[in-house]
Parts: structure tokens; C-alpha cells; sequence
């Protein structure tokens, strides 16, 4: 169709046609109807979402898909739109609706509904959180017994901001099984560390290092806060190495752990130059390697973390996003000598052992991304 010559022409098909192009341009299935339920607008994509056309539909009663009564009766006897809700159709997808009343002299006269197709989007959700909890049951089973963990699931970690003006923290979100989270997130960034060759290093055993995982903060005693409590964190959290000794306690004596374990359990806090002389130097690779994997793993499940990592024994190297900037960045470590090296996010020097590498990025939720 040609525009007709004359501006004033056009201006009245422009006028004509803007309802039209604006409602069938969209993504969204929109559907208008009036207050008795009779179709007024059945746009492009409500054909297409409904297997059903404009001419066989405007004009007719409006039909209910959903399982459920439609919220449209809703809407049309108080005016108050209702947004996002998840229609379950009877032939098994599931719409995403937005139904928005239409006024006129404040009196609802019809419904604008408009809708997605988020059928895929639920499925995706719903195997994730079978991944989940599929880990959550391997993990289980790992554990000694129930009181392990329940100890772990009824301990919480906390996120919070820091305000470096008065040394206080705000808490953001108490997140109610955070040392489970923390050691299941441990585990994973292992068997990432694993996968990458790093347990085959002389001076590292993988039963032991699991073993301290699971077991190093069983000790902790965390303080009762709620969502917008300002406290200060070293008058109310116990400073680390005290639940670090606990910790070991209780492994060696109720859990009969391997003195090894027991040893990383205890020294889990302590940095390499306030380790006592009569630390065993041959626990020192491993020492530094579940001091890296504690620190990962409490970012990840504390501060949103993403993580990627590599190994060329025996250096293990670290790519860290972070919201927190000074944990943020690449480094690595070399398991047998304890240097570690920074590097800034600018500085690719990195890249040689990440580039053309398929690498497996781990994220704060279950389920590793390959990227
Ligand atoms: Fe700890
Ligand atoms: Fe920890």
C-alpha cells in the first residue's frame, strides 16, 4: 500500500495505521477485551501463541486456557492490574500474563492481557533445581551422619556491606545454610582443581583435603542477625582461628579424622608465618591449597562470585570477578614454594593458560557453565 500524495493524507493514515503497527510489531501476545467478555484485539502474536486468528476470534466470547479461573474476573471487578502470573494451559505450556484494566470515567470497561510463551524458560528452572538437588543428595551422602548435616544446614553466613568510615557492617542477606552452601561450593571448586590435574600433584591427597573440606568450619558459632542489623564484625564474630580449633577437636575426637586432616583443620586460619614450628613442612602445599579453595569458595557463596580456574603443577591459577574489589582479579600460587603473584584484570599476561581452553566457570549456584 502507497502513502496518498498530500500531507494531511498521510497524517490520517498514519493515525489509522499507528494502533495497528504498534500492536502487531510486539512479541507479546496481546488480547483486549471488553467488560462482557467479548474480543476486541487479537494481535500478530496472540495468532500465533494461540494457534487461533484475528478474524475467527475478535467479536467472539473470550475462553478460558488456563487451568485455573482466569484472573481477568479479578481485574475487572476492583481496576487493579495483576502482572506476572503463570498460567499452567490445558495443553501443558505455561503463559507468563499481564492483565491491565481499561478505564474509562473510572469505571473498567475491558482488559488489555498480554503474554508469553515461558514453557522452555520453566522447564530449564525445573532441571536446575533437580541439579540441585541431586547434588544436595551426593553431598549427603558424603557426610558422616545426620548431626554433620544438620550442623552445616543450621549454620548461617551472612552478606554485608562494609562501611570503612565507622568499621561497621550492614547485613544484606542472611543466608540461612551458608556453611553448607560453603562447603558444597569448597567441593565443587575441588573437583574443578581435580578435573584440572591438580590432585595429582606429589604432596597433595584427595581423600584428606575432601575430609578437611567438609569438616573445617564444623566448629563455627555464628551470631543471631537479621537483614539490616549494623554491627561490628569484630566484636561479634569469633575471630577464625578459635572455631579453626574447634573445628579440629571435634573431628579428631568425635569424627576419628586422619591427623593430617585434623592438623589442616586447625591451622585453616592461620597464614603461612603464624604457622607454629611444629607444623609438618610436608602439609604445606596442602595447607595452601585448602586456604585458596576455603577463600573461593566463602566469595562464591558470599559475595556472588564467578571463578574460573587452571592448573599447570604445581601452580594453581585463579580468574576472579568480584563485586568486592579487592578480591577481584587474577593470581596464582605455586603450590610448593607458597609464592603467589597478582595480576590486575588489565594485565593479560594470564591469558596464555585461559585462551582456546575449554574452561569450565564456576558459579555461586549449583551447576558448573562451560563457557
Ligand atoms: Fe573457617
Ligand atoms: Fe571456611
Amino acid at each position: 500500500m502507497s502513502l496518498p500524495k498530500g500531507k494531511k493524507n498521510k497524517e490520517i493514515l498514519w493515525d489509522r495505521w499507528r494502533d495497528d503497527l504498534l500492536i502487531n510489531s510486539l512479541n507479546e501476545g496481546v488480547i483486549v477485551i471488553d467488560s462482557e467478555l467479548t474480543i476486541r484485539v487479537y494481535n500478530k502474536a496472540a495468532e500465533t501463541l494461540t494457534g487461533q486468528t484475528a478474524a475467527q476470534r475478535i467479536g467472539e466470547k473470550a475462553e478460558v486456557y488456563s487451568l485455573e479461573d482466569s484472573p481477568a474476573f479479578e481485574v475487572l471487578r476492583t481496576g487493579q492490574p495483576i502482572y506476572n502470573i503463570e498460567n499452567d494451559l490445558k495443553d501443558g505450556r505455561t503463559f507468563l500474563v499481564n492483565y491491565i484494566p481499561i478505564k474509562h470515567n473510572g469505571e473498567t470497561i475491558g482488559i488489555v492481557q498480554s503474554f508469553n510463551d515461558v514453557t522452555e524458560r520453566k522447564k530449564l528452572e525445573t532441571a536446575l533445581i533437580h541439579t540441585r538437588d541431586e547434588l544436595d543428595e551426593a553431598f549427603a551422602l558424603t557426610l558422616p551422619n545426620s548431626k554433620v548435616e544438620y550442623k552445616l544446614k543450621s549454620t548461617p553466613e551472612f552478606r554485608d556491606v562494609y562501611d570503612p568510615r565507622t568499621g561497621l557492617i550492614t547485613i544484606t542477606e542472611v543466608i540461612p545454610d551458608g556453611n553448607y552452601r560453603h562447603v558444597v561450593n569448597a567441593l565443587k571448586v575441588a573437583a574443578d582443581l581435580n578435573h584440572k590435574g591438580i590432585m595429582g600433584l606429589v604432596g597433595v591427597k584427595k581423600d584428606i583435603l575432601v575430609e578437611t573440606l567438609i569438616f573445617h568450619d564444623i566448629g563455627k558459632a555464628q551470631p543471631d542477625l537479621k537483614v539490616g542489623d549494623k554491627v561490628d564484625p569484630l566484636e561479634l564474630f569469633e575471630p577464625g582461628m578459635e572455631h579453626a580449633w574447634r573445628s579440629a577437636d571435634i573431628a579428631e575426637h568425635y569424627y576419628n579424622l586422619p591427623e593430617d586432616a585434623v592438623t589442616l583443620i586447625r591451622y585453616h586460619h592461620h597464614s603461612e608465618d603464624e604457622l607454629p614450628p611444629s607444623f609438618p613442612s610436608y602439609l604445606l602445599p596442602m595447607h595452601r591449597l585448602i586456604r585458596v579453595i576455603d577463600g573461593l569458595s566463602a566469595s562464591l557463596t558470599r559475595r556472588k562470585s564467578k571463578l574460573m580456574l587452571e592448573a599447570k603443577s604445581p601452580t594453581v591459577f585463579i580468574w576472579e570477578e568480584n563485586e568486592h574489589p579487592s578480591y577481584a582479579g587474577q593470581w596464582a600460587i605455586n603450590l610448593f614454594t607458597g609464592l603467589q603473584r597478582h595480576y590486575t584484570l588489565e594485565d593479560d599476561t594470564l591469558d596464555k593458560y585461559f585462551k582456546g581452553k575449554e574452561i569450565r566457570r564456576i558459579s555461586n549456584g549449583y551447576g558448573a557453565e562451560r563457557q
